[in-house]
This record gives structure tokens, sequence and C-alpha cells, in this order.
């Protein structure tokens, strides 16, 4: 018999940023159980593997981590294996957070991770900051650009990881097709290529120094170090 975990499915919202109810019919049930079987087939998809890597690289024994949009878990899992641990996730899906609870229970990691579901940065300031904070294609699912931003800097006291969108024709065309698919089901989810030298700049210094970035088709990913004495 199939196992269930309960959640909660309240999802708080920053008032007028962005509406929570749309999400859950974009990330759903289906898309989390398609996530999770590419994660134990394939494993960590072409972002997350070269984030996790550089994490690992500049040291996660014993570090916190805090994830936002953890999606169906694969990264968040592989922190706790790289040695992070304790983590909190957050999503404002709640059937993503019920698949990414499920893969932490068959992985051994239940106890080590809090859960929330709603928007992380209506709730940023009420958390515990983390040594790491990871943010993988998180930030073009949310109009404000600036306040995600800031949250997560606010919440790292060491290594922030972050993936979002190339500006080029190619991401233009599949954000351009995935906003027509949800206006066409009156869904009122939208993605965002946020130009990526505003992030850059938002997160960059004084406070952070990048560390390690890559690029993909349609990604940029990049870690920064937070520099001492910034906090
Ligand atoms: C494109 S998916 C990426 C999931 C996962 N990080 C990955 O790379 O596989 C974006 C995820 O972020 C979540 N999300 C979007 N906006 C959010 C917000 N404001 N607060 C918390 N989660 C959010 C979505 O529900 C979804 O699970």
């Amino acid at each position: 018999m199939a196992r269930k975990i309960a959640v909660a499915t309240t999802v708080r919202c920053m008032s007028g940023c962005c509406d929570p109810s749309g999400y859950p019919e974009v990330f759903d049930k289906k898309t989390a159980a398609r996530d999770v079987r590419s994660f134990l087939d394939k494993g960590l998809d072409s972002t997350a593997k070269p984030m996790v890597e550089a994490l690992r690289s500049r040291g996660m024994e014993g570090s916190t981590v805090l994830e936002v949009g953890t999606g169906a878990g694969a990264a968040l899992a592989t922190m706790l294996e790289a040695g992070a641990t304790g983590a909190v996730g957050i999503d404002i899906s709640p059937h993503y957070v019920r698949a990414a609870r499920l893969l932490m229970s068959d992985r051994g990691h239940e106890e080590k991770v809090a859960w929330h579901i709603g928007d992380f940065v209506a709730m940023a300031e009420s958390l515990e900051p983390a040594d790491v904070v990871f943010l993988n294609r998180v930030v073009c699912c949310y109009p404000n650009m600036v306040d995600m931003v800031d949250a997560a800097k606010g919440s790292t006291t060491r290594l922030l990881a972050m993936a979002y969108p190339r500006k080029r024709w190619s991401t233009r065309i599949v954000f351009g097709l995935i906003n027509t698919w949800a206006r066409i089901r009156r869904n009122t989810f939208r993605v965002f290529v946020h130009d990526p030298e505003s992030i850059r700049r938002r997160v960059g210094s004084p406070d952070f120094e990048e560390v390690a970035s890559g690029t993909t088709v349609l990604w940029h990913w990049k870690v920064w170090e937070r520099t001492a004495g910034s906090r």
C-alpha cells in the first residue's frame, strides 16, 4: 500500500506579490512523482549537480541548509548525504513537500528536516538563518526578484547557491510557451527571465563574493560566499 505523508495545505504568500493558488496546479502530484523518478534514475539535474559539488568543495560538513523551492527534494537529500547535519525545506506547492518528505524518509533523513509550505519571501524573517542557502530555478517563478534575492541573502550566514535563467532567445521561447500554457489554463502562475546582471549585482559585493559559477543551455548557476565581517 502506498505510504502517505500528511502535510498542512495552507499556503501563505506575500500579499500583492504572487498568487499562491497557481503553483500547486503547475507543481502537482504528477510532476513531483516524475522529478523523484528522474532523480532516482539519473541523479541530480544539470544545475543542482554542479551547485552541490561546488558547495561540497567549500566544505558542507556539519552545516545547516535552507533550501527554497525544494521541488521533490533531490538536492536537499544530496546535501544531507554530503555532510549537512540539519535542514529547512520550503516549497509553495504542498504536492512537492509531500513528495520531498517521502524521499527524505526513504533515505533516513526525515528527522533532520523541518518543512514549511508557502512563500519563502513572506516567511523569511521568521526563519533561522542557515549556513547554506540553496535556490535552484526558483527566482524565475517569482515576480519580485529583489525581494526574493534579499530574503535569500538575509537568511545566509556562509554560502548562497542560486540558479536562474539566462537572458537569451531560447529561454524566452521556453518561458513564453510556459506562460501561454498557463494563460490558456487560466492559471495565474508565471515564469520570469529576471535580468541576470541585476541578480548578480544584487547578491554581490560587498557582502558576498562569487566563488563558483557555470552555465547550461537555459541557466546560470552561481555560488557566493559571505565576506568576513559582513554580518
Ligand atoms: C522550477 S521548480 C524547481 C524545483 C527544484 N528546485 C528543482 O530544481 O528541481 C520551482 C520550485 O519553487 C517553488 N517555489 C516557487 N516560488 C516559491 C516561493 N515564493 N516560495 C517557496 N517555494 C517556491 C515551486 O513550488 C517549485 O517547487
